[in-house]
């Protein structure tokens, strides 16, 4: 019923790299042409693992998001806003809390991990323990139904889920819910009324199924109906309350293939990441200098590209009859391991020009960024007005 929308962040950890770009951000590209689509700076997220390094927050949102325009994410097709600037997460946030048990998120499987494995810092905060619920409103205030994330999110989103349905259960059922669903009815003009109020006896009684679907049609082609009475509608139609938010699903983005320089996850810390726009003489050196299938030590040693991260190059970056070059040159040692790599540099470096042009404008202008961000708040925050009017209202807070 609410039209289709497409909602994710990122946290602000500085320029990306191209693990983000092949993990996340390729994806987002693709998204934003076919579904009205909102990208996110999750600095408030950023603050529930680096509540001591706050420093780094603003420069980091600023990279990111130039990496976002350069990568192709396209002002004109997608809003690019900052969390913390849109305080209506905040506000949702703070109400979902409310009915959230606490057994969900002490359940979360990262939760007890990441206060085990970062020893170095204190996790047990309301802030850690209560992330999944800022991550949820981040969702729910957009009634976004789609969420492009990697699979490490997919038990926060089964909480969010679960929050929608319960927030739903729980207040979508207001007292007079029946009476205001038939003012909403009467208000699609007296034919389409009584045909409506008919399918919906039909579906309900008879579990015409046929009913159902048409008088869904006749509800979206209703001209006349506020956002709120079509959710009303719509949920007395099917017997449930009114769909205050909307359940989101996720959009699985498939995890990365692409290893860093030495075979381990692609990573700005472990130092073995190739940013989204680096020079291309960084590419080159640091591509021939990657680490090789440890076996192949002299040129005339086979090699096994199983074992070697370039191969993971070649599968992201490579076409079949370049792969199959690499399978038959490395296992025979037909090809030294520079030449092996050379088209995959020469594909980096095709990849990053327009990366490298789109940026510049920005780089040159940092105004231009701002104007960006600047809008995208302002149409995030419109759109999360909008849901909030409705959950206060359903919580019993419009008064006054
Ligand atoms: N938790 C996500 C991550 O760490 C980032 C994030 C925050 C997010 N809020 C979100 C992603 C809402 C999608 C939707 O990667
Ligand atoms: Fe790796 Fe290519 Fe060298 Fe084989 S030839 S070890 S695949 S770099």
């Amino acid at each position: 019923m609410y039209p289709a929308r497409v909602v994710s962040g990122m946290r602000p950890t500085g320029a990306m790299h191209l693990g983000h770009y092949h993990g996340a951000l390729k994806n987002w590209v693709r998204i934003q042409n076919e579904v009205e689509s909102l990208f996110f700076v999750a600095d408030w997220h950023a603050l529930t693992t680096h509540y001591d390094e706050v420093e780094t927050i603003a420069q980091s949102a600023w990279d990111m998001v130039v990496d976002w325009l350069a990568a192709g994410i396209d002002p004109e097709k997608a809003s690019i806003f900052v969390q913390s600037r849109v305080l209506e997460h905040a506000e949702l946030t703070l109400l979902l809390g409310m009915t959230t048990p606490l057994g969900w998120l002490e359940r979360v499987p990262t939760y007890k991990d990441q206060i085990e494995k970062i020893s170095h810092k204190d996790l047990t905060t309301f802030g850690f323990l209560g992330y999944p619920v800022m991550m949820a409103a981040d969702v729910l205030v957009y009634r976004a139904n789609q969420v492009p994330v990697g699979e490490d999110q997919i038990p926060h989103m089964e909480i969010m889920r679960e929050m929608a349905r319960r927030f739903n259960h729980m207040y979508g059922m207001e007292k007079d819910f029946a009476e205001k669903a038939e003012a909403a009815a009467k208000k699609m003009g007296g034919k389409a009324s009584k045909q409506f109020m008919a399918l919906r006896t039909a579906w309900q009684e008879k579990g015409d199924a046929n009913a159902l679907a048409e008088a869904k049609a006749l509800l979206s082609s209703a001209g006349s109906l506020s956002m709120a009475d079509r959710e009303r509608l719509s949920g007395w139609l099917e017997g449930s309350g009114r769909q205050i938010l909307v359940e989101p699903e996720a959009l699985l983005t498939e995890a990365s293939r692409l290893p860093g320089l030495d075979g381990q996850k692609m990573s700005k810390s472990y130092g073995n990441a190739i940013s989204l726009r680096e020079s291309p003489e960084d590419v080159n050196r640091k591509i021939r200098t990657m680490q090789t299938d440890p076996a192949r030590v002299r040129r005339t040693d086979k090699g096994d590209p199983a074992k070697c991260p370039v191969w993971q190059f070649h599968v992201v970056y490579s076409d079949d009859s370049t792969r199959e070059w690499v399978q038959k040159g490395c296992t025979s040692a037909g090809i030294g391991c520079l030449e092996c790599k050379q088209p995959v540099i020469d594909a980096i470096i095709r990849e990053q020009e327009p990366f490298h042009e789109r940026a510049q404008k920005y780089l040159d202008n940092p105004a231009y960024v701002r104007e960006i961000v600047n809008a995208g708040c302002d149409k995030a925050r419109r759109l999360a007005q909008e849901t909030l009017r409705d959950v206060r209202e359903a919580m019993g807070l419009s008064y006054g």
